[in-house]
């Protein structure tokens, strides 16, 4: 993953329980490509050691202001003013207190009052603390400082043994807004992105559904990438397990009518929609209310068809968006391809090719055939789905620029804000999206699915009923 490659990134630690966490947030970063500085308050170094995050980070870790360089070293100003993006993670409330008012009592402090850099600001402590009315204030004052963003704390148990809130945000939303603040390419700045990601569930009775084995992945990894090249995203996501994108607006479904539903409203504000989702082509013809039973025999399930989402998109598509889908295949996969984007209506495709280890659902790497209308394509080889993310935006950006679409992006941002979708809070590149939270594992409905792929695994016209059919509870779909 190289979400930060080539970036630098100073990273503030302040003296809070929360302090432990920052390790693997430095290691995350470190993954990502960053070369990580790290600067410690004096109470940081009493809940870890700097050795730990010298190792992590590969780099020393400041924590003195009047330590002498040797000839050749980096400084710490010098690290803050060469910096793609500074964090500070945990924040403490005395370290808010000192930016709002421009206090440089220490070695942390003072490199903050020298960068111009994009500031990161987590907040962890009691929840009293972060309570109280001077923090508030405080945090207010910093909200709306133009070059910080605050992660906000969570709920949930504290060191202290209490609840509330005070929590240090979940690491991989640090992480999204960090990659955002360090991103260069803000070539999608004012512009809607709309992309569906993960399976969808087709139940058909209250313990049992039909799904397939998408884990989201790759929808979550190209809602990422479009965030960070500034764009607004809106993320409409089937069930999943995975940390909701930062910044981004998540959409949650279940089934193919409500990501239908979903999609349809949000799509004429989009400039860009891409259909990452694997979608069911099937749904149980009907829905039986109590849990159906075992009989004696077989069972056979009648299925019918749902709504071809992107068909519909492509259909209804507008001259300024442009419309990519994926497929997944397992043979003759660009000609299949082809055939879909032709049907579909799509400037591009995005193909899978399933007979290929690495490559499709629930991995963390792909590898994809990108084909566009010309019949043009691009094999890339195995890489995470993050790098094909950006491989993916580098193409449609190519695509739109050679003219084959305009993206008409001023009108379209206007009619946007106009009907109240424009994001609010600007910030660095003048844009930060609300988002719902995405259920975690634990909030997901325990069910079991019946079959392991969108594709009917029965589809006899006739059914047997299973016992019990009948009830009065029975509805159809
Ligand atoms: N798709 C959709 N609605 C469906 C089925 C698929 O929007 N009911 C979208 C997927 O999100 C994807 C593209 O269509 O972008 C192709 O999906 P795929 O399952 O490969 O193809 P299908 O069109 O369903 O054809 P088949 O399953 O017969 O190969």
């Amino acid at each position: 993953m190289n979400l930060l490659k080539g970036k630098k990134i100073l990273f503030g630690v302040t003296g809070g329980i929360a302090a432990y966490k920052s390790c693997e947030l430095v290691r995350m970063l470190v993954k990502q490509g960053a070369e990580v500085n790290v600067i410690m308050t004096e109470n940081a170094t009493k809940f870890v050691q700097p050795l730990t995050f010298e190792t992590l980070s590969k780099h020393r870790v400041w924590t003195d202001t009047f330590k002498r360089y040797e000839e050749g070293e980096i400084n710490h100003i010098q690290a803050g003013r060469e910096a793609d993006a500074v964090v500070i993670a945990p924040a403490t409330a005395n370290v808010i207190a000192k930016i709002v008012h421009g206090i440089a009592d220490d070695l942390l402090t003072s490199t903050l009052l020298s960068t111009r850099k994009h500031v990161v600001v987590a907040p962890a402590m009691d929840w009293a603390m972060f309570k109280n009315e001077v923090t508030q204030e405080n945090l207010a004052k910093l909200e709306k400082m133009e070059r910080y963003t605050i992660i906000p704390p969570e709920e949930g148990e504290l060191a202290s043994g209490e609840s509330g809130r005070g929590r240090l945000a979940t690491l991989e939303h640090i992480l999204d807004e960090v990659i955002y603040a360090a991103s260069t390419s803000n070539d999608l700045e004012g512009e809607n992105v709309l992309i569906t990601a993960g399976p969808t569930f087709e139940d058909l009775d209250p313990v049992r559904y039909i799904g397939n084995r998408s884990s989201g992945k790759m929808g979550f990894a190209l809602a990422r990438e479009a965030r960070a090249r500034g764009a607004r995203v809106v993320l409409v996501a089937g069930p999943n397990r995975l940390v909701a994108p930062h910044g981004v607006e998540v959409v949650d479904v279940r089934s193919n009518a409500e990501m239908l539903d979903a999609v349809m409203k949000y799509a004429p504000d989009m400039h860009i929609i891409i259909k990452a989702a694997a979608v069911a082509d099937y749904r149980p013809a009907r829905y039986y209310m109590q849990k159906i039973e075992k009989g004696p025999g077989p069972l056979a399930l009648n299925l019918e068809r749902t709504a071809d989402i992107l068909f519909e998109l492509g259909r209804k598509k507008t001259a300024s968006q442009f419309l990519v889908g994926f497929a997944a295949e397992t043979q003759q996969v660009l000609q299949k391809a082809t055939n879909k984007l032709k049907q579909k209506n799509l400037d591009l495709i995005v193909v899978n090719d399933l007979s290929q280890d690495g490559a499709g659902f629930d991995e963390d790497t792909n590898i994809v055939h990108i084909i566009d209308r010309k019949g043009h394509t691009d094999s890339l080889p195995i890489m995470d789905k993050a790098d094909v993310a950006h491989e993916i935006f580098c193409v449609i950006q190519k695509e739109r620029a050679n003219g084959k679409k305009r993206s008409g992006s001023r009108s379209a941002s206007s009619a946007a804000s106009a009907s109240g979708n424009s994001r609010s809070g600007s910030k660095r590149r003048g844009s930060r999206g609300s988002r719902k939270k995405t259920p975690t594992a634990a909030a997901a409905p325990q069910t079991a699915a019946v079959a392991p792929s969108a594709a009917p695994a029965v589809t006899p016209a006739a059914v047997n009923p299973p016992s019990g059919e009948g009830n009065s509870g029975e509805q159809q779909n």
